[in-house]
């Protein structure tokens, strides 16, 4: 390659580098990345997160998760689990975890510290009020993931006559169960944002800004990736 083409090259690139910047969605208030999550949950494709909790002893867990919901009013986000799993057991523990997004087409990572509430049936029997918020998170689901939340207590050992009787269970549940309430054991998990640290990675330089939210509103700064 001589030098013409070389300095071509290096204009393209520059050009394109330019150009990726004026379209990179704006993460530099807390208000942009709640704009950047609404517009991702429109999307057809679902947003999938890591949940970190920590357990009993100290210890950190983390899993796979898909994001339900964000309210950008509310400040909140929304995950669902079956109310005997692991990480709502660590929930009601320790209400303070982070839930990690990876949005691919923004190469953008969204770390999300929430407080986080569990609202099943034993919840909204003593809070009617929100039974409506719950129900709405039940319609959303399909009917083979809403068939997971008639299995019994995760985590439990499964031997060969206990998946037979899964396995029965889960005809018996069949569709009249599937398409009305939800089971006592549909865990709304609703978090309250109260820290994002989001950072892109495209370009030389990483682009880290950190928002935390304080008794006057969210406050940014820009930090080194
Ligand atoms: C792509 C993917 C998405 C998942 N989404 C959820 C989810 O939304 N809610 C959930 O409880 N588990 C989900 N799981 C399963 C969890 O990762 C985990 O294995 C399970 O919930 C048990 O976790 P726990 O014992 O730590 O509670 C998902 C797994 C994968 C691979």
């Amino acid at each position: 390659m001589d030098t013409a083409d070389s300095l071509e090259r290096a204009q393209m690139v520059g050009t394109v580098g330019v150009m990726m910047a004026e379209m990179a969605r704006k993460i530099s208030t807390a208000a942009a990345v709640w704009r950047v999550l609404g517009e991702e949950m429109g999307k057809e494709v679902p947003v999938f997160a890591a949940l970190g909790t920590t357990g009993h002893e100290g210890a950190a867990y983390t899993r796979m998760v898909v994001v339900r919901g964000v309210d950008a009013k509310q400040e909140t986000v929304w995950l669902s689990s079956h109310c005997g799993a692991q990480k709502v057991e660590h929930l009601r523990l320790h209400p303070t975890a982070e839930v990690v997004i990876w949005l691919p087409e923004q190469r953008m990572q969204i770390r999300l510290r929430s407080n986080w509430r569990v609202i099943d049936g034993a919840v909204t029997a003593r809070m009617p009020g929100l039974k409506g918020v719950r129900m709405r998170a039940w319609d959303q689901h399909s009917a083979a993931t809403r068939l997971m939340f008639f299995h019994p207590t995760p985590m439990r050992p499964l031997d060969a006559k206990g998946l037979r009787a899964l396995k029965q269970r889960m005809e018996m549940a069949g569709d009249v169960q599937m398409q009305t309430m939800p089971p006592m054991e549909f865990a709304l998990l609703v978090g309250t944002v109260e820290r994002m640290d989001v950072l892109r990675v495209a370009g030389s330089i990483h682009e880290r800004w950190i928002h935390a939210k304080g008794q006057r509103g969210w406050k940014s700064e820009r930090v080194t990736p």
